[in-house]
């Protein structure tokens, strides 16, 4: 029987140093679903993106990827495997132009259709031969997002991919984030309730580095009220 998850997120810690950061933490995430992770500034969303992402090791705990276990291996074998992270700090290349920064996806990932980049992010096509620090906080969100579905992953993990961005630009990531879906499980990381509650099909809370709730009833995801839980 296919598994009814394509990512499980074990019981996992985190330490920076002395400081524990997470504690015991689990989620997991089906095909083609759009899950939220919600907690305040410091509550260790980032960090445990990045411990999915192998970005960072866990101290316990294990992620199961497409039935097999990832842990411990090279971000770069997680990311070719269609494990996809989006940083939160929107770190483009900001002395290459779009079109550059393009290609160096197209060649990590040997995908160099980039028509599906363009029918979520028209605006790319425009902005090709502009260089990455002349871009608006909305257009770099889009070119990070381009960026990542290169190479067609199961799996994105979005960090505060509104933070900074006008009402307008939120709305239409919204529409994309829905669409993409399709053919990606998501997992975003916001502090925008509003915009999650738009788009979540299950919300998990995060608090102190510990999974506080989780919210499946459409209704309550809709109602965004689950700040009270953080
Ligand atoms: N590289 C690091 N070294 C030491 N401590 C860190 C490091 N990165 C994060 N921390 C600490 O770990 C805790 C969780 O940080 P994390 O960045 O995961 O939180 P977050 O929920 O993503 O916050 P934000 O909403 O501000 O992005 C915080 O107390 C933070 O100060
Ligand atoms: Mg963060």
């Amino acid at each position: 029987m296919e598994d009814a998850f394509i990512l499980k997120v074990n019981d996992i810690s985190a330490s920076y140093g002395q400081s524990k950061v997470l504690f015991g933490v689990s989620f997991n995430l089906g095909p083609h679903e759009r899950i939220a992770i919600v907690g305040r500034n410091g509550a260790g969303k980032t960090t445990l993106l990045k411990c999915v992402a192998a970005l960072l090791k866990p101290t316990s705990g294990f992620v199961v990827y497409e039935g097999e276990e990832i842990t411990g291996r090279k971000p770069f074998e997680v990311a070719r495997a269609g494990l996809k992270y989006v940083h939160q700090d929107k770190g483009v290349f900001q002395d290459l132009t779009v079109r550059e920064n393009l290609k160096l996806s197209s060649y990590a990932t040997g995908d160099y259709d980039w028509s599906k980049v363009f029918k979520y992010f028209p605006k790319l096509k425009i902005l090709l031969d502009k260089k990455g620090a002349g871009l608006s906080g909305g257009e770099k969100q889009m070119l990070m997002i381009g960026r990542a579905i290169l190479g067609s992953p199961k799996v994105l993990l979005l960090d505060e991919p509104t933070e900074g961005l006008a009402p307008g630009i939120v709305s239409d990531l919204a529409t994309v984030f829905c669409e993409l879906s399709e053919n990606t499980a998501l997992v975003i990381v916001d502090q925008n309730l509003s915009f999650i509650s738009k788009i979540a099909q299950r919300v998990y809370g995060i608090k102190e580095g510990k999974m506080v709730v989780e919210i499946s009833d459409t209704q309550e995801i809709q109602q965004a009220s689950y700040s009270r839980f953080l």
